[in-house]
């Protein structure tokens, strides 16, 4: 396991680049949101000092009204597509003047880093005058959220956009697309010279990513207006899953910061509104599983993705629903054939066990289910979940997703020495 840890640290070495580290080298040249926020997680193991700094630069990129953008461009290369070019996030008045970036945001994960940073600190306080400064940035970033994106006053905030869901081409929007006539946009692909076509979305679905962007650059990035006008308005379980998590580490690093009553205070309030939501709006009880919420055309999606077992992560499910869901788990995703946890449920038609989010295993997922697993003592089926990450990165590699299937799996997928993927099996491995 030395060993696996050793190479871990060099793939994060070799992504660093002076403030931050890039997802990996060619497919993802910049500066990523939730990718920096696992990136931190383990990098706190290793390098408190560059866990730090990954966090700040990405909390730099943070625009006047609190919004934390998904990709921040800190070099112009013209090797990715779409790039600041396309994202024009000028347009917002609020947008960070100093970085260019995209004007649509990913799963809020910097909360709870920061809090997994600092408990693994082997100098606390040091760590802490560091971090508190982040951590306030974090709580405006909560403001904007539940200020502008929770359009029912619900405690559920929406996304606008597939990419800001963090599982890209999931099966889970196919519905929402075929809803969507996109125009058919001439660019050129940077990521399938990259990486094999088989394994990418396709040309009619980047159309529709496209599309969505064009309405929302035609609104100014106005969140108002994109609630409105947005094809693509959904509540999301992993979404509003790190949102909830993200607070209760706010509340728990306030508190040991002391002198922080106000803001806790809005954060519990948050959390109770939230919290009782999520489980009425969100569980479907014959799935028996969490499942996402199509708010522009008022329905729910009804199908089982990893996002579906995460809310365990945040305390969400009572024992009666965790119980449920960790069955629903098992039966569809976890017989001895297919390592844990697929992104797609394997029993349905629209699984592909090698296409991105449409089945492979993600090891940022797995390792949020690993956590939330353990926190109701789920403690076989969690340790399950962390030895076939480890089995799945010994056998391929640092990929950035692999395919489940036990018996059919030759290779990992997409990205390789794909950071997340090596700053997280980093966590695990230390964590006993
Ligand atoms: C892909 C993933 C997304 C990730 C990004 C950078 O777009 O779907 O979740 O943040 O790559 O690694």
């Amino acid at each position: 396991m030395k060993a696996l840890q050793e190479k871990a640290v060099k793939v994060l070495e070799k992504n660093w680049k002076d403030s931050f580290s890039i997802p990996c080298e060619g497919l993802y040249p910049f500066q990523w949101n939730w990718d920096s926020g696992f990136i931190a997680i383990g990098l706190a193991h290793v390098d408190m000092e560059k866990a730090i700094q990954e966090m700040e630069t990405l909390l730099n990129g943070q625009w006047d009204n609190g919004f934390l953008p998904h990709i921040i461009f800190h070099t112009e290369t013209d090797t990715y597509f779409p790039g600041a070019d396309f994202h024009c996030s000028y347009l917002h008045p609020a947008a960070s003047k100093k970085y260019k970036s995209t004007g649509m945001t990913q799963p809020p994960v910097a909360g709870f880093a920061l809090h997994e940073m600092y408990k693994n600190s082997k100098h606390q306080k040091n760590t802490l005058s560091r971090i508190a400064p982040l951590l306030d940035k974090v709580y405006k970033n909560h403001q904007y959220f539940y200020n502008h994106r929770d359009i029912h006053n619900e405690g559920l905030v929406y996304i606008y956009h597939n990419w800001e869901s963090g599982t890209d081409n999931s099966p889970l929007w196919d519905d929402i697309f075929s809803t969507m006539e996109s125009p058919d946009f001439t660019f050129e692909r940077r990521d399938t010279t990259h990486v094999d076509a088989s394994q990418r979305p396709s040309k009619k679905e980047y159309d529709h990513y496209l599309n969505i962007i064009e309405i929302a650059k035609e609104h100014n990035y106005n969140d108002e207006k994109i609630a409105q006008f947005s094809p693509f308005l959904v509540q999301d379980p992993l979404f509003n899953t790190m949102l909830i998590q993200s607070n209760a580490s706010l509340i728990e690093m306030y508190k040991i910061i002391g002198n922080n009553e106000d803001k806790i205070q809005q954060l519990e309030a948050w959390q109770q509104k939230s919290i009782p939501s999520f489980n009425k709006k969100l569980f479907n009880k014959e799935l028996g599983a969490y499942i996402h919420y199509d708010l522009r055309n008022e329905k729910p999606l009804n199908y089982i993705s990893s996002s579906s077992f995460t809310p365990l992560f945040a305390n969400i499910p009572d024992k009666e629903k965790a119980d449920i869901l960790v069955n629903t788990m098992m039966e569809k995703f976890g017989n001895d054939h297919q390592y844990l946890c697929a992104s797609f449920d394997p029993t349905s038609d629209l699984y592909n066990p090698k296409k991105y989010w449409r089945g492979p295993v993600w090891i940022n997922v797995n390792w949020i289910i690993y956590n939330g697993l353990k926190k109701y003592g789920y403690t076989t089926i969690a340790e399950r979940v962390k030895n076939d990450s480890i089995a799945l990165v010994e056998k391929f590699g640092f990929y950035e997703y692999f395919d489940a299937r036990k018996n059919e799996a030759e290779t990992g997928y997409g990205g390789n020495n794909f950071s997340w993927t090596a700053a997280l099996l980093i966590d695990m491995l230390n964590d006993n």
